[in-house]
């Protein structure tokens, strides 16, 4: 599995502070056993999300995470980005994530996490605190591989 990381912050981009999230991710996937094929940090905008998960996805990433952007503030636009390039969504992966994640913080509920086909990938847009994006990446972990595959082959059933 070759995973592409994306950090969506205007702050980290801007180096007002330190990216923690791309490296808490980038940890998550090794233990996984998974290989970076791509990593990159860009500001809380809906084309150069676009253009990073596209660029990605063309360098042959089946799983692209990204971490931000899924709450309520004025510049979260991660939802908006993917929905706009998507083929389709799939709801189920924003339903676990909100419904474990609620278990450890009430506060999960206002990430609008999702997972959606892109091109040839799977894109899993999860929460932009680096715990969180971690744990949910666990919560759906037993889905990935399949999905992946699936998302590789235009899919005729599962
Ligand atoms: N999910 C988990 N598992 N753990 C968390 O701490 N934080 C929440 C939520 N999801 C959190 C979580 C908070 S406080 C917010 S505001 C939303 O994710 C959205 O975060 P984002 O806008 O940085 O993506």
């Amino acid at each position: 599995m070759t995973v592409g990381i994306l950090t969506i912050s205007d702050r980290a981009s801007a180096g007002i502070y330190e990216d923690h999230g791309g490296p808490a991710l980038r940890k998550a996937c090794e233990g996984y056993g998974w290989n970076i094929g791509a990593e990159a940090i860009v500001p809380d905008d809906i084309e150069r999300i676009r253009q990073s998960v596209l660029s990605f996805s063309a360098q042959g990433c089946g799983l692209i995470l990204t971490t931000g952007g899924t709450g309520v503030a004025d510049r979260d636009v991660t939802p908006e980005a993917i929905r706009g390039i998507m083929r389709v969504e799939m709801p189920g992966f924003g339903e676990v994530m909100r419904m474990k994640s609620f278990e450890i913080t009430p506060n999960a509920i206002l990430s609008r996490s999702l997972a959606a086909i892109v091109q040839s990938s799977l894109v899993i847009a999860l929460p932009g605190k680096p715990a969180g994006a971690v744990e949910c990446l666990s919560f759906v972990r037993g889905a990935i591989d399949h999905a992946v595959k699936l998302a590789m082959h235009v899919p005729t059933s599962c």
